[in-house]
């Protein structure tokens, strides 16, 4: 199965991300029948909201931060958007295979534009850039968060209607959307997203920065000493994500017990999201001091990933009539 997958770098990575899509992507090295590809869609962080002054350094940082968390760029061909312009000219082509109407449908070009980014033309057609992504290296699964199963539909409309007019060229790709992965609650109890700025974030330099922010989670007013309610508490939603079964059945008794107050489960949430990204963090540090091996990583990414994408091009300049 070939799978591909596009990150935006847009700022630090949360506990969301890595339970809703992170710990998704890793787990398919683990079956070797899969082609694995992941890219940092720096183009699309152009369309839009992102500050343009650290999107070099968040590109690198959001590198660095997979490296470290475990994609293994052995397994996964691993790139920066960028670095492969081939793209940009499937994005043109494609432009021809994309009907207006079909644009003007995009729920997230009107989400975007309702929150007040300004609506330009790269914003309008970001749909056919991740389309071009997607279809350029026959692609056939494509993992993504629920906000994306439009973008996937406009894909596969773009596709059948070029194969359509020219034959078979593209694979028709399908989304893969977890629905199992509950929706990781921020520090207020909402859906944890950068755009709430309610994120606890998977790397803090001490354990001390992780602690103040974990202290931050709402909880009730419950006098010490009285029973806690488990259930919808902030706090015991994010520990569970964090233990076994077993762990989690003596957790309820914990809250119920009446011997530990809000305070108690937050120093030990402290605790257990510190120890499980303790290898990553190390992982991360030696990346951060051999930032060269990264870029290294990512060009190389980018060799096998151009191979692939400028043979695809061969193909489709060939049926448009481009030579
Ligand atoms: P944000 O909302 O912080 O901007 P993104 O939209 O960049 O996050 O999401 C990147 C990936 O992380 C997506 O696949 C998305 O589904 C997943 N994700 C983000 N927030 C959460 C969350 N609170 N719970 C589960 N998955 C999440
Ligand atoms: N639009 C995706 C997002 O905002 C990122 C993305 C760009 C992508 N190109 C892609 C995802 C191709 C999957 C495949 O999350």
């Amino acid at each position: 199965m070939r799978v591909l997958t596009g990150i935006q770098p847009s700022g630090k990575l949360h506990i969301g991300n890595y339970f809703g899509a992170i710990k998704q992507i890793i787990a398919l090295q683990e079956d070797e029948e899969n082609e694995l590809f992941a890219f940092i869609a720096n183009y699309h962080a152009l369309s839009g909201g992102a500050n343009l002054d650290e999107l070099k350094q968040n590109t690198l940082e959001v590198a660095v931060d997979y490296l470290s968390l475990g994609l293994n760029p052995k397994k996964t061909i691993f790139w920066v958007q960028s670095d492969v312009k081939e793209v940009l000219e499937l994005y043109w082509i494609l432009s021809r295979y994309t009907p207006m109407g079909l644009l003007e449908r995009a729920h997230s070009y009107k989400d975007k534009i309702a929150k007040g980014i300004s609506p330009s033309h790269a914003l309008f057609s970001y749909p056919v850039l991740m389309a071009a992504d997607i279809l350029l290296y026959d692609s056939e699964v494509v993992p993504v968060g629920k906000d994306q199963k439009q973008h996937l539909e406009m894909t596969r409309d773009i596709a059948i209607k070029f194969n359509n007019e020219h034959g078979e060229t593209f694979v028709i790709p399908i989304e893969k959307i977890e629905d199992e992965v509950a929706v990781v609650p921020g520090i207020d109890g909402a859906k944890m997203s950068k755009s709430y700025k309610n994120t606890i974030e998977i790397f803090y330099d001490t354990q001390k920065q992780l602690q103040k922010r974990c202290n931050k989670i709402v909880t009730d007013s419950t006098p010490l000493g009285e029973p806690l309610e488990w259930e919808g508490n902030n706090v015991f939603e994010l520990l569970k994500l964090f233990s076994t079964k077993d762990e989690v059945e003596e957790l309820k008794k914990d809250y119920k017990s009446g011997n530990f107050g809000h305070g108690h489960f937050k120093k030990l949430l402290t605790q257990k999201i510190w120890d499980y990204f303790e290898e990553a963090r190390e992982k991360r540090e030696y990346y951060l001091n051999n930032i060269n091996e990264v870029k290294e990583i990512l060009n190389e990414g980018a060799k096998r990933a151009r191979a692939i994408a400028s043979k695809k091009m061969e193909e489709v300049r060939e049926k448009v009539g481009i030579f």
